[in-house]
């Protein structure tokens, strides 16, 4: 008889023979003579196995050599002692149910880390670039086509499209959730008065429904638009896994919680993507998104007034778009990157160490803190900036995706069916 023996502080699985066990139970002489061998360990191999004490002291103990023998790495183990006065068969029995129980406490965690480790991969799994190869075999160049046109005919539509993106990945996984009207997540604190582009995306949504009945999800859109405008935008390209489904509801109050505001510091922001489970690394290669589009004056206000970490003649230019009255000019425009607002480059990280960040959060990334040298390496090295930034992307539309059967395909993006 076999049984599995798991090792619980090195976690290997070892296969033990138990009828090699009780054969060697079954003579009671060849039990003693161990038993006598045993007690001429030394006392460093005692310390080394393992006593199990059974519930009848009196019986005395097993002595699980087995131990030993998965500390020093073996594969298998032939033989696990008894000792007298154990019964051979009673201690056998005793042996196996300890171990069993043994194992099974011991692999309790690992298990439900291992199958938290499985349903993860097989959630990841289901994503793939070729999604709609047979499908909708037509839905990327329909897309891409459709942003390409939306963002020649405003330019600023790209930035839109990409923080769309990243508002629905960051609120309960990348399900389109930020685009239903219904629940109250676009009326959310980081959403309301700014989101941009429903109307691009329902326009593309129909384009793609025209060809491909019910087939692909809003949330893919939404995940290939936003790849297509930073493209747009002269920016890198990435290869983006499909297969999201839409959700059925959205969560106004997760949006305010898990959707970083403007006025974070450093730790802050780092704890937010951390949550997410992103590198400071990966947070400050994301912001980079800031390279392209516009803030209104309410979320720049504080900064350009009340810090000093800015550029002084950068803070007044911006005074005079945004008046210092709360209530005044609340909604008037600035671009997040003031030397090249309509191209995805990285600019952004040249312009934070020139102190002219437009909002407080941007300038954090550059202000004498643990990401200072990310931020010059990302100006200084454009490739590197790219690079680090595709990855991010492919990461964060990966945040919690519906597949399989969960959710629904959507057949208009701002209504559950
Ligand atoms: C690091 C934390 C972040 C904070 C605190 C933040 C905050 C903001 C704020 C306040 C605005 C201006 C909104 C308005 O005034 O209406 C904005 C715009 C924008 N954000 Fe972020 N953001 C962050 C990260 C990101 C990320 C990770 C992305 C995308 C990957 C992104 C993409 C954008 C884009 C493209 C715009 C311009 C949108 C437009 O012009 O319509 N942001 N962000």
């Amino acid at each position: 008889m076999y049984i599995l023996l798991v090792h619980a502080p090195s976690h290997q699985l070892v296969i033990v023979d138990l009828a090699s066990s009780m054969h060697s139970c079954q003579n009671k002489k060849t039990l003693v003579g161990r038993l006598v061998q045993h007690d001429k360990l030394t006392s460093q191999r005692e310390n080394k196995a393992r006593r199990v004490p059974m519930s009848n002291p009196a019986r005395g103990y097993i002595y699980l050599h087995a131990m030993q023998l998965i500390a020093q790495h073996s594969t298998s183990i032939s033989a696990a002692e008894c000792l007298a006065p154990l019964l051979c068969v009673e201690a056998a029995i005793a042996l196996l149910l300890l171990l069993v129980v043994r194992a099974l406490l011991a692999m309790a965690s690992s298990v439900s880390v291992l199958l938290l480790l499985c349903m993860a991969a097989v959630a990841s799994a289901q994503l793939s670039p070729t999604f709609y190869d047979t499908s909708c075999p037509n839905a990327l160049s329909t897309i891409k086509s459709a942003v390409t046109a939306a963002v020649k005919k405003e330019n600023r539509m790209g930035a839109s499209l990409l923080r769309l993106h990243f508002h629905d990945c960051f609120v309960q996984g990348c399900d389109a959730s930020v685009l239903l009207d219904s629940g109250g997540e676009q009326g959310a604190i980081p959403n309301a008065g700014s989101l941009r582009g429903f109307n691009v995306i329902a326009n593309i949504k129909a384009q793609v429904e025209a060809i491909c009945k019910q087939t692909v999800s809003c949330a893919d859109i939404l995940a290939v638009a936003a790849r297509d405008s930073v493209v747009a935008l002269g920016g890198p390209s990435w290869t983006v896994p499909l297969g999201r489904r839409d959700s059925t509801s959205g969560s106004a109050a997760l949006a305010n919680s898990d959707l970083p505001p403007p006025f974070f510091n450093l730790s802050d922001l780092i704890g937010s993507f951390s949550n997410k489970g992103f590198s400071a690394t990966e947070m400050v290669a994301l912001s980079g998104a800031h390279t392209i589009g516009q803030a209104q004056c309410l979320n720049f206000r504080d900064h350009i007034y009340n810090d000093t970490n800015i550029n002084a003649g950068f803070a007044s230019s911006l005074k005079a778009n945004c008046p210092r009255p709360t209530g005044n000019g609340d909604g008037n425009l600035a671009p997040l990157d003031t030397s090249t607002p309509y191209t995805f480059d990285n600019a952004y990280y040249s312009n934070l160490l020139s102190q002219k960040g437009l909002l407080h959060s941007d300038q954090e990334l550059f202000n004498g803190g643990s990401t200072d040298n990310t931020v010059r390496n990302f100006a200084s090295n454009k490739a590197a900036f790219s690079s680090a930034f595709a990855a991010a992307m492919v990461k964060m539309a990966n945040l919690s995706p519906l597949t399989g059967s969960q959710g629904q395909i959507r057949l208009t993006c701002s209504k559950v069916n």
